[in-house]
């Protein structure tokens, strides 16, 4: 209900909207991320993917999001996913960024880490916040180990990476992927977080890793390159990230300059995302 007295606001899907970073998104339509699996044996993305955002971009949406790249080759929700580690694919990344926006559309390339739910027999060594295999029904995975202190750099380092090279091959910007129960959701999620650091316990602690990747990719990018965040509003489990939680996690956000929060729920465990909620 609007308030008394205030007449409704409408926007008109066709109008644009300038975002903090300043680009101009040419609508109100965007295109969520859609795992392509398109990727080229050697990660690369293929010219069929290419040829893909080609066709979305004239279909006139103002925001396309990639489905999602993966940081690090080792690790990847499902075969065939891009990998955007060094420039060794920085050319066939260009062209994607500009095949998506040559009418127009922003291309947001949307970043990953699987954690404890990669899937592919090629995923050797799981990583998770903790050592505690999903519950997850329909796919063999693998225990993880839990990712140890020492590496949570080299995870930040390369969540940066990717982002940078992402925006200097032509991307308007990056989505980073917090949703879902991927790694920094595993991370966000009193279950799947079982860690006694100070990456794991206390809602401050979940959230560490994701406030620190977000702040180290702003200042990567800087503040004229779009960056936007995918986030649960609540994993639909009992003891899960919740919605008070997750509403306090998009409060810090915001106050990291983030662009866009993209709204998302559920991970493997209870797959709101697909359409399936627990009783
Ligand atoms: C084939 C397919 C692939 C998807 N791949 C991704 C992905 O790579 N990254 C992502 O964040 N979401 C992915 N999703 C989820 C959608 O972006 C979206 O979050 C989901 O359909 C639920 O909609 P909602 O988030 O608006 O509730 C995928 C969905 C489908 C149908």
């Amino acid at each position: 209900m609007p308030p008394k007295n205030r007449a409704p606001r409408t926007i008109a899907v066709g109008s644009p909207l300038t975002l903090p970073c300043g680009v101009t998104l040419p609508n109100r339509i965007a295109k969520a991320a859609m795992s392509e699996q398109l990727g080229e044996i050697n990660g690369a993305p293929s010219q069929t993917l290419t040829r893909l955002y080609s066709a979305w971009g004239r279909g006139g949406a103002g925001l396309l999001i990639t489905g999602n790249v993966m940081i690090d080759r080792r690790a990847y929700v499902e075969p065939r996913n891009v990998t955007l580690e060094d420039d060794r694919h920085f050319e066939a990344v260009g062209n994607w960024a500009r095949a998506g926006s040559r009418e127009g559309a922003v291309m947001v390339m949307q970043i990953n880490h699987p954690g404890r739910v990669a899937i592919g027999p090629l995923n050797r060594l799981p990583v998770g916040p903790s050592a505690l295999r999903p519950g997850t029904i329909g796919y063999n995975l693998r225990k993880p180990r839990a990712l140890p202190l020492d590496d949570i750099a080299d995870l930040r380092r390369r969540f940066v990476r990717s982002a940078e090279l992402a925006v200097e091959a032509g991307f308007a910007g990056v989505q980073v992927h917090a949703a879902h129960g991927y790694l920094l959701s595993q991370f966000l999620s009193p279950i799947a977080n079982q860690r006694t650091d100070r990456y794991g316990g206390s809602p401050a602690n979940r959230r560490r890793l994701l406030l620190d990747i977000v702040a180290d990719v702003r200042a990567a990018i800087g503040p004229r390159a779009l960056l936007s965040v995918k986030l649960n509003s609540a994993d639909f489990q009992s003891g899960g990230l919740d919605e008070r939680e997750s509403l306090d996690i998009a409060l810090a956000l915001e106050q990291l300059g983030i662009d866009l929060l993209e709204v998302s729920g559920g991970n493997y465990e209870a797959p709101a995302m697909t359409g399936v909620v627990q009783d």
